[in-house]
């Protein structure tokens, strides 16, 4: 299927100066959001700047098969005409997710309030990954599960609520995913349907249906947490949505203009929504230099463009109460640690251990295989800096897009090259990251 036929081992190799304005692909939480959302609404939503990458494209795939008509009229350009709240038709084959946890767990949530049954597969990552944490709510929301084995594995095979229930849900996990299935499926639900998080996630849910009408009120709960209120079976109203580029892609080349001397690059039309901002908020107690740059407001959401300029770098530690605002960019930040001088500590990284691969695992063996000292104490991830890398390795991406850039990154800074076993699934998140990437001068190919 898709991405994963054919492994692309890719080599980076130590590089001048990276210069230039780069403009990297859409957001993809909120690229997913506006077609899943834009399907639940009556009439058209349009769409700019969608990533285009494997992942959204699966949900736009899963769109069609529920029975919306999603189309493509340019470069980033589409048209959603959704069905409605609780709309969705039954689908004639299985929903196929590809590597996307979010496409897939949203949905699960989006299918939960409508009487209907689907079965949800993806690939071998997102096959080993857990479902369990979207499956307890939706079935106190009335979703049942009949997959033969009622696992917490894909493929699971979903019957829908006939009559959903509005629950009150305390999220157990801190996850925007699980947040935004119990959200999505409490559209259908008659009354209020309420999720309270500890800590704050990204709101990207929540700030989409308010511009589509929905009524949603969020307080603040405890230190940094959340309590947030949905008036179920509103009528969605579709409003443009216009997507800003990807904080978590423009973190890696804003990671290698850091690392390359004499780099200056300018990332343009960058999300600056505060619960995704703590890569930049983190890099820059490191002492690196990043300047934002015509703040602006589109969609309910701010988005400004990033200056960066490479400078050395110190280690810091880093809390685990920011973990939720950079959960993306653990991998990246990991190598800039490496380059920096001094100890940084992550604290707090159990979610990494059930992304697209073992984050936490497969971050620790990228740097060790490069020469770099790491430490893994519980779910706290230690690098030790030394102001450079030695590289030379081929690093294991298990079928996981951020590792694979956070490697490339790393080999257009250390002394010799670094090579990844398959960039094949970099087209999930960031298509043409190598040109992109080659366009700011770095070695890559
Ligand atoms: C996402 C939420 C995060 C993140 C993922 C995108 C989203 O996952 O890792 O890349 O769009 O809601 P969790 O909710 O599991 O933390």
């Amino acid at each position: 299927m898709s991405v994963s036929d054919h492994k692309i081992a890719i080599t980076a190799r130590r590089s001048g100066p990276l210069q230039g304005r780069l403009r990297v692909p859409g957001d993809k939480s909120i690229s997913h959001r506006a077609l899943i959302l834009g399907a639940l609404t009556v009439g058209r939503t349009l769409i700019t700047g969608l990533l285009e990458g494997e992942d959204v494209l699966n949900t736009a795939k899963a769109m069609r098969a529920l029975g919306a008509q999603v189309k493509r009229s340019g470069n980033g350009a589409w048209a959603v005409e959704g069905v409605g709240v609780a709309g969705f038709a039954e689908p004639e084959a299985a929903l196929d997710f590809g590597n996307s946890g979010t496409g897939c767990r949203l949905v699960m949530g989006a299918l939960a309030g409508c009487p209907i049954t689907a079965t949800f597969d993806g690939d071998a990552s997102l096959r080993r990954r857990p479902m369990k944490r979207i499956l307890d709510p939706i079935l106190q929301i009335g979703a049942c599960v009949e997959t033969a084995e009622a696992g917490d594995r894909l493929p699971v095979r979903l019957a829908g609520a006939r009559d959903p229930i509005p629950i009150i849900y305390r999220t157990p996990v801190p996850s925007a995913q699980v947040k935004s299935a119990v959200l999505l499926a409490g559209l259908a639900a008659p009354g209020q349907t309420t999720v309270i998080e500890a800590e704050a996630s990204r709101d990207h849910t929540e700030r989409m249906l308010a511009h589509f009408s929905a009524e949603i009120s969020v307080e603040p709960e405890g230190a940094h947490g959340r309590w947030i209120t949905l008036t179920g079976q509103p009528e969605l109203v579709p409003a443009p949505i216009v997507v800003p580029a990807d904080p978590s892609s423009a973190a890696f080349p804003l990671v290698a203009a850091l690392l390359v001397p004499g780099s200056e690059v300018i990332l343009t039309d960058t999300l600056l929504n505060p619960l995704r901002t703590g890569l930049t908020t983190t890099l820059m107690e490191m002492g690196a230099s990043i300047e934002t740059l015509g703040i602006r407001s589109e969609g309910g959401e701010e988005l400004a463009d990033l200056r960066v300029r490479s400078g050395a770098l110190r280690g810091v530690e880093v809390p685990a109460a920011r973990a939720p605002a950079m959960i993306d960019e653990y991998p990246i930040l990991a190598v800039a640690a490496a380059f920096a001088e001094g100890t940084t500590v992550m604290r707090g990284l159990t979610e990494l251990r059930v992304k697209e691969s073992d984050r936490l695992a497969a971050t620790a063996a990228m740097l060790r295989v490069n020469g770099v000292a790491v430490d893994i104490d519980g779910d706290d991830l230690i690098v030790h800096g030394r102001g450079g890398v030695p590289g030379g390795a081929l690093v294991a991406t298990h079928m996981d897009h951020r590792i694979a850039m956070s490697a490339l990154v790393m080999g257009l800074a250390s002394e010799h090259p670094v090579a990844v076993d398959d960039g094949s699934f970099i087209a999930t998140s960031f298509p043409g990251f190598v040109e992109a990437m080659r366009a700011l001068r770095g070695e890559l190919g």
